[in-house]
């Protein structure tokens, strides 16, 4: 058994309360490599924001379970190296078994998800209730999900949303004793949120479910998913450079905005991510054609990347300053 603790990371507890005193939002952004965790670790040393570091299964998979855990505690050593000890938490995002859960849990993760959101209601809360028993004897927080969010990912899909029912989530709270809830009001995974047609606005997040989710669990840490923008300067750089991506929105910053000063305390950005990666990358390998060191074009995508963080954390989270 790993504890987080003796890695120097933080659960999410003290984090949610904060942000939801505060009225803010802490930032949960995903990795999968080192470019990716330094881009995170500098943009929140510099902004002073705590930080939610998101391992998937797919960045499991993708990069090695051990590997991701030492790259974590890489970065507390690297925050402290920066100059300011940021809360950093390692969070499992949308685990799907409670032995997943249970080998982060064993192996240093300070929070999981446990998503049963795809289950019946009572299958969620069975899973969700097993997994947070295991959980807590670590202190360990546990995310669980109500409503299910549309798109399409490596690990996470699902043709059609629905969104939380109210009626359902002090009930799921009660019996699970769950720490946070990720909630569906209107987000969905990827870079191809909503079908629009050029010029047309998106459709607004559902508040009214969000305010009455509030009503029904007062001052309860809400979550939510699929949050990424899709910056469209970064999809018309990618378009301009030889990528081929069209018709790709996201949620407006405004209305992210909006929900962080709610019950969000926690709000997922993966593709806006991805996005300036790719993007940076394309740029270098087509102005120069001859390059072919990978620190050439992943050095500017990390410097891309830090700056889409920083620019969340100042403007769309408001978490900069709260660590
Ligand atoms: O919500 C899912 C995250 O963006 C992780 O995506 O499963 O492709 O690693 P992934
Ligand atoms: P995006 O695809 O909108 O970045 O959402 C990421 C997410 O929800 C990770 O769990
Ligand atoms: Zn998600």
């Amino acid at each position: 058994m790993i504890s987080y603790k003796d890695l120097g990371l933080v659960n999410t507890k003290e984090m949610f309360k904060k942000a939801m005193d505060g009225k803010y939002a802490i930032p949960a952004y995903n990795f999968n490599n080192m470019e990716q965790l330094q881009a995170i670790i500098q943009a929140c040393v510099e902004t002073k924001s705590p930080v939610i570091l998101q391992v998937s299964k797919g960045a499991r998979n993708y990069a090695n379970q051990t590997m991701l855990r030492y790259m974590a505690q890489g970065a507390v050593e690297m925050a402290k190296e920066l100059g300011f000890n940021v809360p950093i938490a390692l969070h499992l995002d949308h685990g799907d078994s409670f032995e997943l859960a249970k080998s982060c849990i064993e192996t240093g993760f300070s929070s999981v998800m446990i998503d049963g959101s795809h289950l019946s209601y009572e299958e969620n809360i069975a899973l969700t209730k097993k997994v947070v028993e295991f959980a807590h004897k670590y202190d360990v927080t546990v995310e669980g999900e109500l409503g299910v969010l549309a798109g399409i990912e490596d690990e996470v899909s699902a043709d059609h949303s629905s969104y939380t029912n109210p009626d359902d989530v002090e009930d799921f709270v009660k019996k699970t004793n769950v720490d946070s809830l990720a909630i569906s009001i209107g987000t969905s995974h990827g870079a191809y949120k909503f079908k629009v047609k050029p010029g047309e606005s998106v459709p607004p997040l559902r508040f009214d479910i969000l305010d009455e989710i509030e009503k029904r669990i007062p001052g309860f840490p809400i979550v939510l998913h699929g949050a990424s923008s899709v910056p469209q300067q970064l999809i018309e750089e990618i378009n301009a450079n030889g990528g081929k991506m069209e018709n790709a929105v996201g949620v407006p910053e405004d209305q992210l905005r909006k929900a962080a000063t709610s019950a969000v305390c926690k709000i997922n950005i993966d593709s806006d991510g991805r996005l300036a990666m790719t993007a940076a990358v394309r740029k270098v390998l087509k102005e120069k054609a001859e390059e072919f060191d990978p620190r050439k074009y992943l050095g500017p995508a990390r410097d891309s990347l830090k700056q889409l963080y920083i620019h969340k954390i100042k403007n769309v989270l408001g978490s900069a300053g709260k660590a």
